[in-house]
């Protein structure tokens, strides 16, 4: 079947079946791998993207879910003023170390942000609370989107 959405701005059209998984459209037939695989089962996070304007694990959601919508990847984030404010306070933080989470957490955050401008710390654990992290322990993203919310906001 042909599926149309928007990616990170681009229209496109796939020839999919409809129950096929769009982290493997957005991997493997548009080449967007900052999409991240880990778990496969809509537990980790790693393979989040915006559809939309919201959150979703793209492991656990059929293609057709897509059809006529508009996907945001980090590929197409980074793009934006507000990747760098995110990416930065990640990096400031020590929110980044293996890294292979960080897309999904960024993709989340900003998620958050754009729904809630001035988390506090409890909105922020239960913003992230579908992203896994084996390295950091948590509490340097917390920091991390508390600081890029303060920069986002102007403080
Ligand atoms: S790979 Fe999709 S939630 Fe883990
Ligand atoms: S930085 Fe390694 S899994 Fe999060």
């Amino acid at each position: 079947m042909r599926i149309s959405f928007t990616v990170n701005g681009n229209p496109v059209v796939v020839e999919a079946e409809p129950l096929a998984r769009l982290l493997d459209v957005l991997r493997i037939d548009l080449g967007l791998h900052g999409v991240k695989e880990g778990c496969g089962e809509g537990e980790c996070g790693a393979c989040a993207v915006l559809l939309n304007g919201r959150i979703v694990n793209s492991c656990v959601t059929p293609v057709a879910a897509a059809a006529d919508g508009e996907i945001l990847t980090i590929e197409g984030f980074c793009e934006t003023d507000r990747y760098a404010v995110i990416e930065q306070a990640f990096s400031d933080s020590g929110g980044v170390q293996c890294g292979f989470c960080t897309p999904g957490f960024v993709m989340a955050t900003e998620a958050l942000l754009r729904e809630n401008s001035k988390p506090s710390e409890d909105e922020i654990r239960r913003g992230l609370s579908g992203n896994l992290c084996r390295c950091t322990g948590y509490n340097m993203i917390v920091q991390a989107v508390q600081a890029a919310s303060e920069t986002l906001n102007g403080q």
